[in-house]
């Protein structure tokens, strides 16, 4: 059974496009912090609602470990380790609780700029790279369409021209990467934003109040932003 806990911990992105926005609607919702000199740890001043960076990636597991009791991270990460725990016959240990209005992106399949696209039928038998191998083979499932996925952790772009896939999936904001690279988006398999995620089990102790106060204050900071 998790540990109880009197104070709430939000996990962040460390670094990265999230980093900030997370950090300013927090602020909004009237948290300060007194930051620890490796800055990996923020403790909470205004309210006992400390904060932890790290790399995002590793925020739904940090939550379903308990290690932190939510986490500002895109839906896309959220939705491929959900999706991960399922083909592996995990239960599902966390949730999207508010979609936030920032870090907006796609994740989408693109092609190489000279292929003629017909449609997904196009890509039977081919190779795709991918960092979200769970959202893409449930895709292709629902297509039914007998494709390879390749797993790579980052510079998917950059396979079709080394030849190690065929087209890719992965997350498009300005589109500016897949044009860099000769390669068009046809297909959106997900709308992605930054979310606040949390646990799937209810808390227990002290931090049930102080989470439902951190969602009121989100959604009223959410409303003035509309
Ligand atoms: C994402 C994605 C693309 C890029 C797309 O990577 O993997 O590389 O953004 O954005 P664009 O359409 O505006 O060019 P990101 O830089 O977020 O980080 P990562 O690949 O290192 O995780
Ligand atoms: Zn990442
Ligand atoms: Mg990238």
């Amino acid at each position: 059974a998790p540990a109880t806990r009197d104070r709430l911990r939000i996990a962040i992105q460390k670094s990265g496009r999230l980093a900030e926005p997370a950090r300013a609607l927090l602020t909004a919702c009237g948290l300060s912090w007194r930051e620890s000199r490796d800055k990996l740890f923020c403790y909470g001043e205004s309210l006992p609602i400390d904060l932890l960076l790290v790399r995002d990636d590793d925020i739904p597991g940090l939550i379903a470990d308990g290690v932190c009791d939510f986490g500002v991270v895109g839906r896309n990460e959220l939705d491929e380790q959900a999706g991960e725990r399922a083909r592996i016959g995990l239960p599902q240990a966390f949730r999207e609780f508010r979609a936030l209005g920032f870090g907006q992106c796609r994740l989408m399949l693109a092609v190489p700029d000279s292929w003629d696209w017909q449609g997904p039928q196009q890509l039977q038998g081919q190779r795709i790279a991918t960092s979200y191998p769970a959202i893409l083979a449930q895709w292709l499932q629902d297509q039914a369409i007998d494709a390879s996925v390749v797993e790579l952790s980052g510079s998917v772009e950059i396979a079709p021209r080394l030849g190690t896939a065929d087209a890719i999936c992965d997350l498009v904001s300005s589109g500016a990467t897949l044009a860099a690279n000769q390669l068009k988006p046809v297909e959106t398999l997900l709308d992605s934003e930054a979310v606040l995620a949390g646990p799937s089990r209810e808390f227990e102790d002290e931090r049930a109040g102080l989470a439902a106060m951190l969602l009121r204050r989100i959604d009223g900071v959410l409303k003035l932003k509309d």
